[in-house]
């Protein structure tokens, strides 16, 4: 594993380069830092100079510091405004970096040599995009390039540490690419661990259950409706929608959904989801195996059977073969103003670096379901805060828009993706939580399960069962207010017994998952075969189609969708809503980790979806 050099080499590479036509220039601060790469990568070599590289920055929005309270005020159930979402013209307006931000960076940018038509303000100004080679960047930044390398073999450009002259950093969030260990899932290493809570299996089965009978060995849709009282059809389906988010390589098969369907869904039978394609994202089916369309198949065999044929389901595949995508490209298709990555806003824009694979970045230019669900996650350390922040700012502007998120809480119980347990700083053995989970404007999903011998009317555990479910407590965001009570309540009266230096428990920062659902021994119909499928990429498709449900009926009845539903879940109004899950615990970096309790946990959130309790709660709001 490579170590960074000693602070004191860095120092002097800092102060060694002088960027040119300094003359107005403030001082260079050192704006973002890290002291380790991030687990799995290492440096093979500097990057050469003479590359083209696309840097970006990322401009302060303005009003961003309220854009929480903002989501509150439309997101709790004892606002006078619940349920007045805004729009997307509204956000945009709202949020846009001022002129005075725009203008400074660019003038920076000029002084420092760079010629004008190197330079490209995105259209709703929330990026300026410089199109340079290293060494110009490398000036610019005062850093130094490399390559790093994973174990897997896929390459990524960063650096470890970037300064900017002080005058210039208010204006400017983050650069990339710097330090942010934010690589795509790519086609030639699937099931690739640094973004992903990947499903895992115990293989295939060969004979499957009906009934209720084994619900404890094989989930199916029928043991779900039992157990969290799932007995609703959808009355106003082309009023509604419900999305579920896979990054390419990932595919599901249609023949799958057909045999899925003959044995649990009758009514799915040759249905298919509708297709969002995001920068050419492909329903790939030259090559199939578990790692290739577990996620899928397992994702959408379980929503769609959950909301029946009746309500269509968005499928947003996002990337092409070649290149893959990462969370920004979802984000960018889905809201103009958090554009560009990778790409211009105009279809006629070259695309930039991909040299053979889709042809237009897509921006601005996806409408959100009312409800989407993502499998897909990265480890908290191996982003920085200022990256995590301004993608978290995106979910909350898609909640103001009465959007729900719902992200999977991870497999790993309180160690990162891959079980690794390294923080932020390079110290091993430190929990690792999970983002997007630990950003406080999504909902984030853990997982139970059913207990050996235990019927569906049975109270579950938090699942352990091939998999750890997802908690703990984020390094980088604050408890948000709807769960200050609970974590609170939770580190009073169930003190975890680890030494403070690894994990923060200050009781100051946001704390996951927030719900949960069954995520062991899934019945489903993976490249012709029957498979037991776990994981908390089940509990999230499966919390998901609930929500829609929810969502159906209030829109029968001319109401709003749920959007954000944090602040609601959390209060009082919710208190019968989820079934307490109490027992079981989610190991991980050599412990045990942190034990369910009753009440909120950091394993199994609130508890269990009571879908009957839930409906007649959001029913019971404006
Ligand atoms: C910002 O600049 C644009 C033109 O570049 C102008 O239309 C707009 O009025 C300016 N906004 C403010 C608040 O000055
Ligand atoms: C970036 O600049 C180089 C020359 O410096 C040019 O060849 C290339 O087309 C530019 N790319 C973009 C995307 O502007
Ligand atoms: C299922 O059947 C296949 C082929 O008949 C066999 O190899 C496999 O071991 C069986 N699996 C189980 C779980 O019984
Ligand atoms: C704990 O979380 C808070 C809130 O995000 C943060 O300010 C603090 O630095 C974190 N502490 C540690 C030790 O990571
Ligand atoms: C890294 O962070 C841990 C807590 O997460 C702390 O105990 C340790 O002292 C830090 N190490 C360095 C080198 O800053």
């Amino acid at each position: 594993m490579f170590l960074f050099l000693p602070a004191l080499t860095v120092l002097a590479v800092v102060l060694g380069l002088q960027a040119h036509g300094e003359a107005t220039a403030s001082p260079y601060v050192v704006h973002e830092m890290r002291t380790h790469a991030a687990a799995g990568w290492s440096l093979v070599r500097r990057h050469s100079p003479s590359a083209l590289i696309l840097l970006r920055f990322a401009l302060a929005q303005s009003n961003i510091a309220e854009i929480g309270s903002h989501l509150n005020d439309v997101s709790h159930p004892d606002s006078p405004n619940y349920g007045k979402h805004w729009s997307a013209g509204k956000i945009a307006e709202t949020f846009a970096p001022s002129n005075e931000t725009v203008a400074a960076v660019q003038t920076w940018l000029l002084e420092s040599g760079i010629f004008s038509n190197q330079i490209r303000v995105t259209p709703t100004k929330g990026w300026i995009e410089v199109n340079a080679t290293v060494e110009e960047a490398e000036q610019l930044l005062h850093a130094e390039y490399s390559v790093y390398r994973h174990d897997t073999g896929k390459e990524h450009i960063a650096l470890q540490g970037y300064s900017l002259p002080a005058h210039i950093r208010r204006h400017v969030d983050f650069v990339t690419p710097t330090i942010h260990f934010d690589a795509k899932i790519s086609s030639r290493s699937p099931g690739t661990p640094w973004m992903g809570s990947y499903p895992k299996t115990t293989g295939v089965v060969n004979e499957t259950s009906q009934g209720l009978e084994n619900c404890d060995s094989q989930i199916t849709p029928e043991c779900l409706r039992a157990l969290y009282g799932i007995a609703y059809k959808p009355a106003v389906p082309h009023l509604n929608s419900y999305g579920i988010v896979e990054y390419t390589p990932q595919s599901y098969r249609q023949d799958d959904i057909n045999k899925f369907a003959a044995s649990y869904s009758p009514d799915l039978s040759g249905i298919s989801p509708v297709l969002t394609s995001i920068d050419g994202g492909v329903i790939q089916t030259d090559q199939e195996s578990f790692n290739l369309n577990g996620e899928s198949d397992l994702d959408l065999q379980y929503a769609m059977a959950l909301v029946s044929a009746k309500q269509p389901l968005t499928l947003y595949q996002a990337g092409d073969l070649q290149e893959g995508a990462s969370f920004n490209n979802f984000l960018d298709a889905l809201d103009g103003s958090y554009c560009t990555f990778e790409g211009g806003d105009d279809p006629a824009d070259p695309t930039y670096p991909d040299s053979g694979g889709y042809a237009y970045h897509d921006c601005g230019t996806v409408k959100p379901a009312n409800v989407i669900s993502t499998s897909y996650s990265y480890t908290e350390s191996d982003l920085s805060s200022a990256y995590t922040a301004r993608q978290c700012a995106e979910y909350a502007k898609l909640g103001l828009m009465g959007v729900t998120m719902l992200f999977s809480s991870g497999d790993y119980g309180v160690a990162g993706n891959g079980g690794a347990c390294m923080s932020y700083n390079g110290t091993y053995g430190v929990f690792n939580p999970m983002f997007p989970s630990t950003c406080p404007y999504v909902t984030s999903v853990g997982a139970t399960q059913i207990n050996t011998g235990a019927s569906v009317y049975d109270p579950e555990s938090a699942c352990e069962r091939v998999i750890y479910s997802g908690g703990g407590f984020s390094n980088y965001f604050a408890v948000p207010s709807y769960q200050e009570e609970v974590v609170h309540n939770y580190l009073t009266n169930h003190p975890p017994p680890y030494d403070h230096t690894i994990w923060n428990a200050t009781g100051n920062s946001r704390a996951f998952p927030d719900v949960s659902a069954n995520g062991a021994n899934y019945v489903v119909a993976i490249d012709g075969q029957f498979s037991l499928v776990y994981g908390t990429s089940a509990s999230s498709p499966v919390v998901g189609a609930m929500l829609t449900l929810v969502n159906d009926a209030r829109l029968a009845k001319g109401k709003a969708p749920i959007g954000f539903i944090n602040p609601a879940i959390y209060s009082s109004a919710f208190a019968k809503a989820f079934n307490d899950i109490s027992s079981g615990s989610n190991s991980g970096c050599d412990t045990t980790g942190f034990a369910s309790a009753s009440g909120w946990d950091p394993v199994t959130g609130l508890g269990t979806p009571n879908f009957p309790s839930m409906l007649e709660a959001w029913m019971a709001l404006p």
